[in-house]
């Protein structure tokens, strides 16, 4: 592509964003290499693997890999990858076990990755498996920060305590809503979306679009008695730096990390000051206030999304072509929430955040509409992203979130070394 891939005038204050790099195939082919191969991208969260020999089977930038407890405790990251000749390990998405056999030729790994049977062995060398050739490779670099598990497949990165930069601040707030921790609950969302991905980024950190998108929603919210409060909608978006950004608003709905809302009767009210006490005396007034009142819609640059609104979702997605993601959602929650507030969680999950809900079809069919209307990229070029570009603090339904996005994407995408 010749003409750059954004404008960016703060003086004018104007951003625009190219709409060929939504529709490209050269820009969806360097993404592969310049963002998911560059990037720490998100595999698991520590609730996943409970007990030594859990394992979950994912794919990561189309890369077939283990998230795994071994038998000594560790946690890995492993390539689900046979070192013999390439088939697939481990072929189921999740469970436990003590090893793990390729079903091509039979050769067995330890849960900590290591071979455990080579068959046909007497026609092997005799030190043949001892240099680790047999294993099944690491991932090169795996770590995590308040239990969400990253890798990275590049040799040289950053740790990725800087490369968070300051979403870890707000990755606390999700992680720390209980004394006993955060759990992934159940199974996951799974579905495709005719759209680029980055239109997706955009989205999950949308709050200009609510109003308009999600007006079916909002009229069955007023129109249940009792599910919101006089809250109003206000906030600010945050570049956290790094490509990372944050909208945190205030919003009528309930929370059942504690905001209370009238359908939850008396006990429930008694219920919620309990649970906001506690986190009052545990991270001080300010925290505590912040966590249960406060929405977020947060982007962990390139491809994590964690919401954190009536319910938790976190989700990742990659593109498949140009016009076209998948999407994974999994459902956070407090590990020793009441019955009732694991409930409204999940029909909130459901019911707002599901691919068959009130909001993410509303969503998917606003993205597949701006995909279908960049078949004009050649003749209406541009994007514009320039809401609230002068504005000293920006509100949560200006764009300052997905300008910080676009900036580190494009840094990455036009810098020298690639
Ligand atoms: S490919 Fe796995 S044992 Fe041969
Ligand atoms: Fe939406």
């Amino acid at each position: 592509m010749n003409t750059p891939y954004i404008i960016d005038d703060q003086e004018g204050g104007r951003f625009k964003v190219a709409r060929n790099t939504f529709t490209s195939q050269e820009v969806f082919e360097q993404e592969r290499d310049r963002i998911f191969q560059n990037c720490w991208l998100y595999l698991g969260h520590e609730s996943e693997l409970s007990k030594p020999g859990d394992f979950v089977a994912r794919s990561v930038a189309g890369q077939n890999l283990l998230f795994v407890k071994g038998r000594d405790g560790v946690i890995r990251a492993l390539f689900n990858v046979c070192p013999h000749r390439g088939a697939t390990v481990c072929r189921e998405k999740k469970g436990n076990s003590k090893s793990f056999q390729c079903m091509y030729h039979g050769w067995v790994f330890k849960n900590t990755g290591e071979i455990a049977h080579l068959s046909g062995e007497p026609a092997y060398e005799d030190n043949f498996k001892d240099d680790g050739n047999c294993d099944l490779r690491h991932v090169p670099h795996f770590d995590q920060y308040a239990g969400f598990y990253f890798v990275a497949f590049k040799k040289e990165i950053e740790p990725l305590a800087d490369y968070l930069a300051g979403a870890k601040e707000y990755l606390d707030i999700v992680a720390n809503q209980s004394a006993a921790g955060m759990e992934i609950i159940g199974g996951t969302q799974e579905y495709s979306i005719g759209a680029n991905w980055k239109l997706l980024v955009e989205n999950s950190v949308d709050g200009y679009h609510a109003e308009a998108t999600h007006a079916t929603y909002l009229d069955y919210l007023m129109n249940t008695n009792g599910s919101l409060t006089a809250t109003r909608l206000a906030g600010k978006g945050h570049d956290l730096g790094n490509g990372h950004a944050v909208i945190e608003y205030s919003a009528p709905w309930g929370r059942p990390i504690a905001q209370w809302i009238p359908m939850w009767g008396e006990t429930g009210k008694a219920e919620l000051d309990r649970v906001y006490a506690e986190l009052v005396e545990r991270l001080g007034e300010d925290k505590a206030k912040q966590m249960a009142t406060l929405n977020r819609n947060m982007i962990i640059f390139p491809n994590l999304v964690i919401n954190d609104i009536m319910a938790i979702t976190v989700r990742t997605f990659y593109p498949t072509a140009p016009n076209e993601m998948m999407v994974n959602g999994f459902a956070l929650g407090v590990i020793d929430e009441s019955d009732w507030r694991r409930e409204y969680r999940l029909s909130n999950f459901l019911e707002f955040i599901g691919p068959g809900g009130f909001a993410t079809p509303d969503d998917v069919e606003a993205l597949e509409q701006c995909q279908r209307g960049f078949q004009s990229a050649a003749n209406v070029p541009w994007n514009d992203i320039s809401k609230g570009m002068k504005a000293k603090t920006p509100s949560f339904d200006d764009e300052v979130q997905m300008r910080a996005f676009w900036r580190e994407w494009n840094r990455r995408m036009t810098s020298e070394e690639g």
